[in-house]
Parts: C-alpha cells; sequence; structure tokens
C-alpha cells in the first residue's frame, strides 16, 4: 500500500470511523469543532466507539499549545484532531491530552522503545528532542460540555533545516523516521494510533491511564524552569525540581528555598534543564 493519504488509502485505516480528509485545511482543529457542533449523533468514546477523526495533509492555521503556530509540509508528518465526548468533571479533562500523550508513546514503542518519552504535560520527544504534540481544545454550550478536540501533530520526515530555519522551534525537535534511521508508513502508524485512542477515549478516567503516561513522563526528576506567561506572578519564570505529577495532570516542582508548588499545563510552559549543564 502507497503512504499517500488519499481518500482511499484512509478508508482503509479509518476501519468504518466518521473522517473528513483534506489535502489543506486552515486547522483540524476548528473544522472537528464546528463538525462536533453541528453533528450530536457523533462517537465519542463509548466502549467500541471508533472515534472520528479530521485529517490534513497541510494546515495553513495549524496550531500548537500556548499560541504556538504548527505547520509540515504536505506528506512530512501525522495531523489530526479527533472528537471525544468524555464524562468527566472539568478539573479532569487533562485526562484526554494524557490519553493524546500516551496512544503515540504506545504506538512508537514497538519500534522506538524507551527511546520515546512524554516531556510534561505533552510533548512527544524522542532521545530528548521534541517529535510532535497534542492540543486538546473543550467545546463548550453554556454550562454543558459537547466535546473535547483532540489534536496530535507527529513530524515524520520533516526536513530538519525546514524546522530549525522556519519555524525557529524554542526546543530541539526531530522526526520519527530521522530516530528511527529507516521509513516508517505513516497510514501504519496512524492505524496504530487510532486504535489506541478508541482504547484509552473509553477509559479516560481510570488509575491505568495515569499510571502510563506517569510513567512515561521524562520530566519527573529532573531540574526544570516553569516559565509564567500570564502575567498572574511577579515572577515570569521560577526553577526546581519536577517532583511529581497527580490525577488532574498537574505537576509539583520543588523550589529551591523548599517551597512546593502545584503547576498547571494552561498556565505555565516548561524548560527541561538537561542533566550535563
Ligand atoms: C503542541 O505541541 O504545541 C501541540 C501541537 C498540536 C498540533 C496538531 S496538528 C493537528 C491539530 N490541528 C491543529 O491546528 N493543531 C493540532
Amino acid at each position: 500500500m502507497s503512504d499517500r493519504f488519499t481518500l482511499e488509502t484512509l478508508r482503509a485505516v479509518m476501519r468504518g470511523r466518521p473522517f473528513h480528509f483534506f489535502q489543506k485545511i486552515g486547522s483540524t482543529q476548528d473544522f472537528a469543532r464546528e463538525w462536533a457542533l453541528s453533528d450530536p449523533t457523533l462517537p465519542g468514546g463509548n466502549p467500541g466507539d471508533r472515534l472520528a477523526v479530521v485529517i490534513a495533509e497541510e494546515q495553513t492555521a495549524g496550531r500548537g499549545r500556548q499560541g504556538r503556530t504548527w505547520h509540515s509540509p504536505p506528506e512530512s508528518s501525522i495531523m489530526f484532531s479527533a472528537i471525544l465526548k468524555p464524562s468527566l468533571p472539568p478539573e479532569k479533562l487533562s485526562r484526554v491530552t494524557m490519553a493524546g500523550g500516551v496512544v503515540v508513546a504506545e504506538s512508537l514503542f514497538p519500534t522506538l522503545r524507551q527511546a520515546v518519552k512524554l516531556k510534561w504535560p505533552n510533548d512527544i520527544l524522542i532521545r530528548g528532542k521534541k517529535a510532535g504534540g497534542v492540543l486538546s481544545e473543550a467545546i463548550w454550550v453554556g454550562d454543558t460540555l459537547c466535546a473535547v478536540v483532540l489534536g496530535i501533530g507527529l513530524n515524520m520526515r520533516i526536513d530538519l533545516n525546514y524546522l530549525n530555519n522556519q519555524v525557529r522551534p524554542s526546543y530541539p525537535v526531530t522526526n520519527v523516521e530521522t530516530e528511527l534511521g529507516r521509513t516508517m508508513k505513516r497510514l501504519d502508524l496512524l492505524q496504530l494510533i487510532l486504535s489506541r485512542l478508541d482504547h484509552w477515549a473509553a477509559h479516560l478516567d481510570t488509575v491505568n491511564l495515569f499510571e502510563t503516561w506517569r510513567q512515561r513522563l521524562s520530566t519527573l526528576g529532573q531540574r526544570v524552569t516553569v516559565h509564567t506567561d500570564l502575567g498572574h506572578s511577579s515572577e515570569a519564570s521560577y526553577g526546581g525540581v519536577a517532583e511529581s505529577v497527580d490525577e488532574f495532570g498537574a505537576l509539583f516542582v520543588r523550589l529551591d528555598d523548599g517551597e512546593l508548588r502545584r503547576v498547571l499545563a494552561a498556565d505555565v510552559s516548561l524548560t527541561e534543564i538537561p542533566e550535563s549543564t
């Protein structure tokens, strides 16, 4: 089978899932949001459900966490948004983001083994470099949660010069194929990711998901700098050691003066400081 995304090749991978495919779109997140709002009959993560997916070869307004842009040239990555309808209290919606990181890490495990880790809260790292990321956006209608759109972007074979020169990431970046040292079919990996996502979407509120996520975090035990960009605090950033996480996805950072701070992904960005520095 070819590795091109076409309606035909994707239909084989989607196995009956409701899906839309675009050669080019603004952001799959926006389309998925409108779709979820307009079609209340979409599946959402009950056992046996196959989640609805919006996938694109190219995005002109792709976005990452904290207002960053996310762009990759056609045929060089996997970019999609899945629609979930979790029965979770608002403080546990981070479970959806956890599931996003876990499914990518699990899907790469057979080939890359322990080289794949998650940087809190949900960057996908291979040998310490960022290969992908997860963005989840809740859709509220008044006080009611309509759905959560889970977006995943994974670099497969992007020219790293392009990424470093055009996109100027704040973190070292890599590709799945660069780290693997050979090609890997996007369609095969996508199929694996989606089937793991169907599984975890039906098990969001479980200790198992939390533990699987926690065990894959590279961040724990590391020295980190927490950047608070929202202006709530007089300090723009502070350093400490990432000590633990809780079931709501928050990170506990031990400051040098002994204080333990609980940080939420929505409030901060994080730099891991490699042990050698
Ligand atoms: C991050 O690391 O900041 C998250 C990146 C998420 C990118 C994906 S690509 C598919 C989906 N559509 C978007 O516009 N963003 C997400």
